[in-house]
């Protein structure tokens, strides 16, 4: 079965490249105009898998240049679709381009499904779609409360536009991955996050501090309700997540989904805080990082973790790496970009 895999050469679009070409049973093609990746991401898929992927640089919220890769690719069966903006921060200080890039984006893939003949679908969605939340962990049954961040709103809004699109399109059939923080690196240690811009994210900002990238590490608030002070969240490892994305798929194609569209949740269930992270890493490379307590971050919700049961019932999954492989192949992913770049 040929997959089309939006924002491939990204992080985690790139980790879940490398597990379908693992698997033996997908072919793969990505389309990623590499705005917020890099183009030879491809070539250490390569250097990984052994496999070449094809990708395809365009801006899927072009409609038209988007289409002909079906065109092109009519065999395409199913649309795993990572592409689209992701900073919690970023999306406050910039509503308008991430409702524009996120939904326009994913209603030409919606488009795109039904023009295509293309009947399963995957979407990357988030934790940030059940807001902050007194009652944890949670559950695709917690009721979604109101988002603490734009980012957040278009995940929810994403989740709604591919239920009402299902119900007009029955022959589509979708997940949605409720990511809870995706961190790390590929064991090899020669894929992971790799943004051309500043990461905003807790634990590349980690890595890049423990290198000297950058100066010191601000703890955006100490003053949560949490045990000690700062945000709870539920990290977990990128290729646990790409695995997910295999078993999602294979779920869809052997036509075990009860509705049209299924909605899983994908964290450790472990929550962990800001300090346990940076004492968490600095156990592994043995070293202290320069750290400096801030304000809080506009858009954070103070803790969420998560219960995935479902997808362990499910879908077979079951998260393999802990939080030192978290953090040391975070590492190992720095120290091999401060040799290759
Ligand atoms: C984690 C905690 C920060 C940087 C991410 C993704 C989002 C979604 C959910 C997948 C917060 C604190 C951070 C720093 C800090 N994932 N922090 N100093 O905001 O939970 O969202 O996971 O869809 O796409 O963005 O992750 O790593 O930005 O922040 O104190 O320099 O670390 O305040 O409490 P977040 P994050």
């Amino acid at each position: 079965m040929k997959v089309l895999v939006t924002g491939g050469m990204g992080y985690i679009g790139s980790h879940t490249v490398i597990e379908l070409l693992k698997s033996k049973k997908f072919k793969v093609i990505s389309a990623d105009n590499c705005e917020r990746s890099t183009p030879e991401t491809a070539s250490r898929i390569e250097l990984i898998t052994g496999e070449k992927v094809m990708n395809y640089p365009v801006d899927i919220a072009e409609k038209e240049s988007f289409f002909k890769i079906f065109e092109e690719n009519p065999d395409v069966e199913a649309i795993i679709h990572f592409a689209a903006y992701k900073s919690v921060p970023e999306s406050v200080a910039k509503p308008l381009l991430y409702y524009r890039n996120n939904l326009q984006v994913l209603e030409n893939v919606l488009e795109a499904c039904a023009k295509f003949h293309v009947h399963n679908l995957i979407f990357s969605s988030s934790c940030s779609v059940y807001g902050e939340v007194s009652d944890l962990p949670v559950n695709e049954l917690t009721p979604l409360r109101e988002p603490f961040s734009p980012y957040a709103h278009t995940k929810q809004i994403g989740e709604k536009m591919i239920e009402f699109y299902a119900q007009m399109n029955p022959s589509l059939k979708a997940v949605n991955l409720r990511y809870f923080n995706p961190v790390g690196a590929d064991m090899s240690g020669k894929n992971g996050e790799l943004s051309p811009d500043k990461p905003n994210n807790l634990l590349p900002i980690i890595t890049q501090v423990a290198i000297g990238k950058l100066s010191r590490l601000t703890v955006f608030g100490t003053d949560y309700p949490t045990r000690d002070g700062t945000c709870i969240r539920d990290y977990i490892h990128v290729s646990d997540i790409a695995t997910a994305h295999i078993q999602a798929l294979q779920f869809l194609i052997d036509k075990k989904n009860e509705h049209a569209v299924e909605v899983f949740n994908l964290g450790s269930g472990q929550g962990v805080t800001v300090f346990e992270m940076v004492h968490a890493f600095e156990k592994v490379i043995q070293k202290t990082l320069p750290v400096q307590i801030g304000e809080r971050r506009a858009g954070d919700v103070s803790a969420i973790y998560s219960d995935s049961s479902k997808a362990e019932k499910l879908l077979g999954w079951v998260p393999q790496y802990s939080l030192d492989d978290m953090v040391d192949s975070a590492w190992r992913w720095e120290l091999y970009l401060q040799n290759v770049l």
